[in-house]
C-alpha cells in the first residue's frame, strides 16, 4: 500500500516498469516521478517506488543517493542549478551565480530560509553554446546576465511553477 505517492505517480511508476524487461531499469523514471511528487525522496516515497518496482529499497535508495539530481532531504521547491564548467566559467558563471546567491542570501548548496529556492552549481548542462547556462527546475537558461536572474526570480515570485520568464534557453 502506498504510503505518499499518488495512484497517478504509481501507474506512471507501473508504465516505466513495462517499458523494461528488468524492474532496474525503471528505477530513474521513478525516482523523477516520485520526486516531482513529493519534492524529495523520503523514506516512504522510497519505500514506494521499491514497492511498485518489486525491488529492495535498498537498491532503489542507492540509485537516489549516486546521482546528485536526487535529493533524500527536503529542499526548496524550486531548485536553480548554476552550471560552472568551462565553456560557463570564460563565459562569467561566477558573476550569475555570485548574483543569485547575493539576492537569495544563500551560499551554493542551500536552500532560501523560506524553503523556496535551492541554488546548486551544476556540471555542464550541455549547452556551452549558450553559456553562461542555468537550470532552473525543469528549464534551462541561457546566455544569462544578472538581469536575467532577476527576471527569473520575479517568476518564480509570481508563479510558484513557472520557472522560464522569457521562453526556452536562447529565446531572451
Ligand atoms: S560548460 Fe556550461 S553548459 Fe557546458
Amino acid at each position: 500500500m502506498a504510503r505518499v505517492l499518488s495512484q497517478a505517480v504509481l501507474a506512471e511508476i507501473e508504465r516505466a516498469r513495462a517499458r523494461y524487461p528488468r524492474p532496474q531499469s525503471a528505477v530513474l523514471p521513478a525516482l523523477h516521478a516520485a520526486q516531482e511528487e513529493v519534492g524529495y525522496l523520503s523514506p516512504e516515497a522510497l519505500d514506494d517506488v521499491a514497492e511498485a518496482l518489486g525491488l529492495p529499497v535498498t537498491e532503489v535508495a542507492s540509485v537516489a543517493t549516486f546521482y546528485s539530481m536526487f535529493f533524500t532531504e527536503p529542499v526548496g521547491r524550486h531548485k536553480i542549478r548554476v552550471c560552472t564548467n568551462l565553456s560557463c566559467y570564460l563565459n562569467g558563471c561566477e558573476e550569475i551565480l555570485d548574483h543569485l546567491c547575493r539576492t537569495l542570501g544563500v551560499r551554493p548548496g542551500e536552500t532560501t530560509a523560506d524553503g523556496r529556492v535551492l541554488v546548486e552549481v551544476a556540471e555542464c548542462l550541455a549547452a556551452c553554446e549558450e553559456a553562461p547556462v542555468l537550470l532552473a527546475d525543469e528549464d534551462r537558461h541561457g546566455h544569462m546576465t544578472p538581469a536575467k536572474v532577476d527576471a527569473l526570480l520575479r517568476a518564480l515570485d509570481r508563479e510558484p511553477s513557472a520557472t522560464s520568464p522569457t521562453g526556452p534557453a536562447g529565446d531572451a
